[in-house]
């Protein structure tokens, strides 16, 4: 056999093809499979489908884009950890972009850790203790507007709560005027965010307004409004009161012409990620503890323990173990964040699979969470999975809340306090009972919430 020896210039002219194994997965476009199997506004559904058929890892394209679902720790270690570095969240995070702008949740590179280290201050574990007395102030202060026997849609209250609290404490601002305008905006946007996640080309026909777009925009400006007051009552304080927006302030380049936009972009990411998200984690747990008689009494019983009637604080946290565990396990049946998603920048290889640069990896905690090869009988609402035994026999990255590497959600240590807090301060007065007949399903949008809200009864311990 003859060998034909290349020049390496024609080597480089002719690169060979990378031969890529793709995992198991739909043969045909997702498209097909959506219009036919799945409602495609759940995407939960589809990725649950993809655990059971495929398992560990599973494949599909839509249009020319390949994409990966991973359902195994190993796998997922992999694309957050060992190999964070080619992956990226651009374009998995696009129309998350329309509301947000280029803050910490959707910045990349040099921004983003830019933007990081300016933040990282404000959620420092000792900085963040000095929050406690806020958020238990605010949390009394709900506690005691609320009446025996009337019903509450508890997922609008957690949110008041919570945007009050993020406002109070990062943003040394009190927005009890505008919370309910806020939220109402933001509630508005959640509700048309399916349809702009499938909406051709919505960057650009924003511009249009078409219906439904128009809302869009007008909630937008409503947010923007509030969140553009707050910066320019700092700019014109200039004054360092030690708060986030005074260090994203310090950490901004002198003279930006694009100050109050870039700051606009980092205020409303925060808001959104440290509201929201603790939220809707308080509205499933008040719903999972009312769904589970026994669990609840021996929360009742833990408070009563540590609080002997008196009002909570930073110091009681590490003797409030089984409401830590209730919330955790909450957050292992809803997530408030649900799923995550990639996008490679270069080729890249997971286990005995090789995929191609630009390929978009999702990782889903709801699926992964419930699955029963690592919480046995998933469905069951159980905090002693999170006893210190039970987690240190728990394989890594099969519960991940928060995410994890370089991404990691950075207000955790904020999140667990002020859930905590909330819990223990209302719970030391009130029972809440699901009002009956209320349907409750969870919604996955930017976060997952309750659908139709959650409606419950105030009711006297
Ligand atoms: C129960 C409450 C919370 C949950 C479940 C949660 C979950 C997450 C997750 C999963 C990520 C990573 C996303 C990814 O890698 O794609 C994340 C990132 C982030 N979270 Fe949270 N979060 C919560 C509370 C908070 C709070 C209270 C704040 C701030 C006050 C916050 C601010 C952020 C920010 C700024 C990021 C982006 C970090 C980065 O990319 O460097 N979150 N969160």
């Amino acid at each position: 056999m003859s060998t034909v020896l290349q020049h390496p210039r024609e080597r480089e002219a002719f690169p060979k093809k990378p031969v890529y194994r793709f995992p198991p997965g739909f043969k045909r476009n997702l498209l097909w499979f959506a219009l036919r199997k799945f409602r495609p506004a759940n995407p939960i559904f589809l990725f649950q489908h993809l655990a059971e058929t495929y398992g560990d890892i599973a494949h599909y394209k839509l249009g020319h884009h390949h994409i990966v679902f991973l359902n195994h720790p190993d796998y997922i270690r992999e694309v957050l950890v060992v190999q964070n570095d080619n992956f990226i969240k651009e374009r998995t995070v696009q129309r998350t972009k329309m509301l947000l702008g280029e803050g910490m949740i959707t910045s990349e590179g040099s921004i983003h850790r830019a933007q990081r280290i300016a933040a990282q201050p404000a959620f420092h574990r000792q900085r963040i203790a000095e929050y406690a007395a806020v958020m238990v102030e605010e949390a009394v202060r709900m506690r005691d507007s609320w009446r025996v026997g009337e019903q509450r849609d508890i997922a609008i209250d957690m949110m008041h709560l919570t945007l009050n609290v993020v406002a109070r404490t990062l943003f040394a601002t009190d927005l009890r005027e505008e919370v309910y305008e806020l939220a109402a905006a933001i509630n508005r946007i959640m509700g048309l965010y399916n349809f702009l996640v499938m909406l051709p080309l919505a960057e650009w026909l924003v511009h249009i307004r078409p219906p439904g777009l128009a809302a869009f925009v007008r909630a937008r400006n409503r947010i923007d409004a509030v969140v553009y007051r707050m910066i320019d009552a700092h700019l014109q304080r200039g004054r360092d009161r030690g708060s986030l927006l005074d260090m994203m302030l310090a950490a901004a380049p002198a003279n930006d012409p694009e100050l109050r936009r870039s700051l606009r972009d980092q205020v409303i990411t925060i808001f959104l990620a440290g509201y929201e998200t603790v939220a809707n984690a308080l509205s499933w747990t008040w719903y999972l503890l009312s769904q589970n008689e026994t669990c609840e009494q021996r929360f009742h019983a833990e408070l009563d323990c540590v609080l002997r009637g008196g009002v909570s604080s930073a110091e009681d946290l590490s003797r409030l173990r089984y409401t830590e565990n209730v919330m955790a396990e909450s957050l292992r049946l809803y997530p408030p964040a649900w799923a995550m998603g990639r996008y490679a920048r270069n080729d890249f290889a997971l286990g005995d699979y090789f995929l191609p640069a630009r390929t978009t990896v999702l990782i889903s905690q709801f699926v992964t969470h419930r699955d029963p090869r690592f919480f046995p009988d998933p469905l069951r609402f159980d905090p002693d999975r999170f006893s210190a035994e039970e987690k240190a026999r728990r394989r890594k990255f099969t519960y991940f809340p928060f995410g994890a590497g370089a991404r990691q959600c950075i207000g955790e240590s904020f999140a667990w306090m002020e859930g905590v807090l909330i819990l223990a301060t209302l719970a030391q007065k009130w029972k809440l009972q699901l009002v009956p007949g209320h349907r409750v399903e969870p919604q996955p949008l930017i976060t997952l919430r309750p659908k139709y809200g959650m409606l419950m009864e105030i009711q006297e311990r």
